[in-house]
């Protein structure tokens, strides 16, 4: 009986082992290594025996494409069906672009109903091989995007882009699953695409007579002396459409008007309003030449779309609509005419009035225009597709009009925009968009009811090339976004730290085959405390398991990890790295000045704009400068609009010499120097005396420091009021917008 027994829990714990040594892997923790993560994986507890795999295609669902994904990858090779052990079977059931793999004890079938979903499920299965190798378990994925539109956009006006780069980037576009290339063609520093019907297009429109060196925002400007340009022949863009197609990309092809054609202007002076020699720009913004509405004009445009539309043979043809200043009809009697004849309000319906006119035709030939979201002032034209650049509001408003949009916001979608913090970054536009911002950007706004959601077609990331003149620039700043900006269009869930795995493989990928992608994810976020009457301290999110190495004034400190804080005691210049195994993320400098206000309380009236927030109004008083290039990031705070006023407490009455503020300027950008700065002191912290003012602010830098004597003045409130510049005036980038005011630091000694 007693053996019995002992034989009897002898069985019951086996079987208990060995079902937790059977216990099947959740999903999350196994992970596949693709990029963007498919939406449903099952795994199975059976390993597969599989150790190579053999691929047969038919020529229904085979691409040059495809050709080139599979032949590189060891562990697969292309086979006849009958020693093929990967089965593409047709699935009718199975929505387009959707596939299901089974990968299977020894054999994989791949399910979907068109070329899309097989092509889609491929490489899949050869990211699998690639990251995660061929020892698995049995596994079922089903997968299909979450938007139909993932898109992506290239300016080749302000650089042009040869054949085999534009081929290189719809490779890379593939190989994440986008679909769309929005191919921005025309702008005022170049058009790019050969019209045959108007030859000067070719000959003078493509080029431009030299181009600006630096930022917009240096002053003076200055130009490299070289002429700059190209164009796509028609056989060239035939060709570019078709590769695309075998990637189940579709182009989508943008002509930029009415605005954004001095190019265009300086071969055909006759489609403007003024009489004037226009050249085509050769540096940045918006400039005030542009298309007149006259008859002309509108059927010139109408040749340009016939051949256009010959040679994109997709849904979609874009015709910009954004950017374009009304100074021009203001001062032109046709336009007044035209405005009075059409009993249209203003300017803004004159340009309605244009954007419908070149939309009614381009749809009478069974196509759909696209708009940047300017379209929607003076009344959006039938049928009309909105990309909303400027936030979300565009795209808000048009949905709930019942119209369909693309999201692509400059708060996350501009990849022009810098990516790090670093001062080693390649200069760009301005801007800060790191690569978990693009990763948790939702394209649906949080307050869309479900009937408004449907009209979210999807989303886009845009990357204008005044700053980007080769494509290893564009690599650095597309590569690593576009991998998340894809698992946000693609994935209905995401798991960031898988992602950050698999990113880190992805990028090793890449680097191999000689891409210049960016690897930021090593780089450190910090996060400066602040107490009142207590000095600063320092935190880290330390990521993927790095482990951070820190410098204090050139000497050696200190290895700290994850959640480690410092006390901030003394000023001086500390330099964290993080790092592991052979990898290591950019050094992160922070040159503390501790001064009296990195103890005070500090409290704003207005909060700075949610995408120019630094870390809060402690970013003002925290002991950190904000950098001297670059206005986005950890620092600045941004108000658009908005006065920068508010009010430092200290613990006890503090005698104060001097109070200084740093203000960043890039006119180009939109950002002014603010007209006036006072401030204030009270005993009280409720009735306060100004003590000083001054408007007299500029700086011939970006950073302007704008000193305010005190005289051993002592205090304990201390109030500050910084005026926003307002509106910007006409003549300038931006007129008639808002101006954005950025502060950091407020120094206080
Ligand atoms: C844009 O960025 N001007 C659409």
């Amino acid at each position: 009986m007693k053996n019995k027994i002992i034989l009897y829990f002898i069985v019951i714990f086996s079987v208990i082992a060995l079902q937790k040594l059977k216990a099947v892997p959740s999903p999350e923790n196994y992970n596949l290594g693709i990029i963007p993560y498919p939406n449903h994986v099952e795994v199975k507890t059976a390993k597969t025996k599989l150790n190579h795999l053999n691929i047969y295609i038919d020529s229904k669902w085979h691409s040059s494409y495809l050709y080139d994904l599979i032949k590189d990858i060891s562990d697969v090779s292309f086979s006849d069906q009958k020693k093929a052990n990967v089965i593409l079977i047709e699935t009718p059931t199975i929505e387009s672009e959707a596939y299901r793999l089974e990968i299977l004890s020894n054999k994989v079938n791949l399910k979907a109903s068109d070329k899309a979903g097989f092509q889609y499920g491929l490489i899949s299965l050869m990211q699998i091989v690639k990251f995660r190798g061929l020892s698995l378990n049995e596994l079922i994925i089903e997968d299909s995007p979450r938007f139909k539109y993932r898109g992506m956009h290239l300016d080749v006006a302000r650089h042009f882009f040869t054949m085999d780069n534009i081929k290189q980037h719809l490779d890379y576009l593939a190989y994440y699953k986008y679909n769309r290339f929005h191919w921005h063609l025309t702008d005022d520093q170049g058009w790019r695409v050969e019209i045959k019907q108007y030859p000067k297009l070719q000959e003078i429109a493509a080029y431009r007579d030299e181009t600006l060196i630096g930022h917009y925002n240096d002053q003076p400007h200055k130009y490299d002396g070289n002429r700059y340009g190209g164009y796509y022949t028609q056989e060239q863009i035939s060709e570019i459409v078709k590769y695309a197609a075998e990637r189940n990309i579709e182009i989508i092809p943008e002509i930029d008007i009415p605005g954004h054609t001095l190019a265009l202007l300086s071969a055909y002076p006759e489609l403007g309003c003024e009489d004037k020699n226009f050249k085509a720009a050769t540096s940045w913004g918006i400039f005030e030449d542009v298309l007149c509405p006259k008859e002309e004009t509108f059927q010139f445009l109408n040749n340009v779309m016939d051949e256009l539309m010959r040679l994109f043979p997709g849904e979609f043809i874009h015709i910009g609509g954004d950017e374009c200043p009304k100074v021009a009809w203001k001062n032109s009697a046709f336009c007044q005419e035209l405005i009075q004849k059409e009993k249209l309000n203003d300017e803004e319906g004159l340009q309605s009035y244009f954007v419908k006119r070149v939309a009614n035709y381009i749809q009478s030939k069974g196509r759909k225009i696209i708009g940047w979201d300017e379209i929607l002032e003076g009344g959006l034209a039938q049928g009309a597709v909105v990309m909303s650049w400027r936030g979300a509001e565009g795209g808000i408003k048009a949905a709930k009009l019942g119209h369909d949009v693309i999201m692509s916001p400059n708060s996350h979608c501009y990849f022009d925009y810098y990516q790090s913090e670093s001062p080693t970054e390649p200069l760009s536009i301005g801007g800060f968009i790191p690569l978990e911002k693009v990763y948790f950007w939702n394209p649906i706004p949080s307050e869309f009811k479900p009937h408004e959601q449907k009209h979210i077609l999807g989303g886009q990331a845009n990357l204008w090339t005044e700053y980007i003149k080769t494509y290893s620039g564009v690599q650095y700043m597309t590569y690593s976004r576009g991998m998340a900006l894809t698992e946000t269009l693609w994935s209905k869930e995401k798991n960031y730290k898988q992602f950050l795995d698999n990113l880190e493989k992805h990028t090793d990928y890449w680097k191999l085959k000689g891409a210049n992608v960016a690897f930021h994810i090593y780089d450190l976020k910090y996060h400066v405390i602040s107490y009142p009457g207590m000095n600063p301290k320092l935190y880290f999110e330390t990521p993927q398991n790095t482990t951070v190495h820190y410098n204090f004034n050139d000497t050696s400190v200190a290895t700290i990890s994850g959640n480690d804080t410092i006390n901030i005691m003394n000023s001086g210049k500390y330099v964290f790295v993080a790092s592991k195994k052979n990898k290591r993320g950019n050094p992160l400098t922070l040159d503390f000045h501790l001064h009296k206000g990195t103890t005070a309380k500090i409290e704003l009236e207005k909060h700075p704009s949610s995408r120019y927030a630094g870390q809060g109004s402690y970013s003002l008083i925290n002991g950190v400068n904000g950098p001297e290039n670059k206005y986005g990031g950890s620092e600045w705070l941004g108000f658009s609009g908005d006065n920068c006023t508010g009010t430092l407490s200290f613990l006890e009455e503090t005698e104060l010499n001097q109070i200084t503020f740093r203000l960043f300027k890039g006119e180009g950008q939109w950002i002014y120097l603010p007209k006036e700065i006072e401030i204030f002191t009270s005993n009280d912290g409720i009735h306060y005396t100004s003590v000083n003012k001054t408007t007299d602010i500029d700086t011939k830098t970006k950073v302007a420091s704008v000193i305010l004597p005190l005289n051993q003045i002592k205090t304990k409130y201390l109030k500050f009021d910084i005026k926003n510049y307002g509106i910007i005036p006409e003549g300038r980038q931006g007129a008639g917008y808002k101006s954005w005011l950025f502060v950091d630091e407020i120094v206080v000694e």
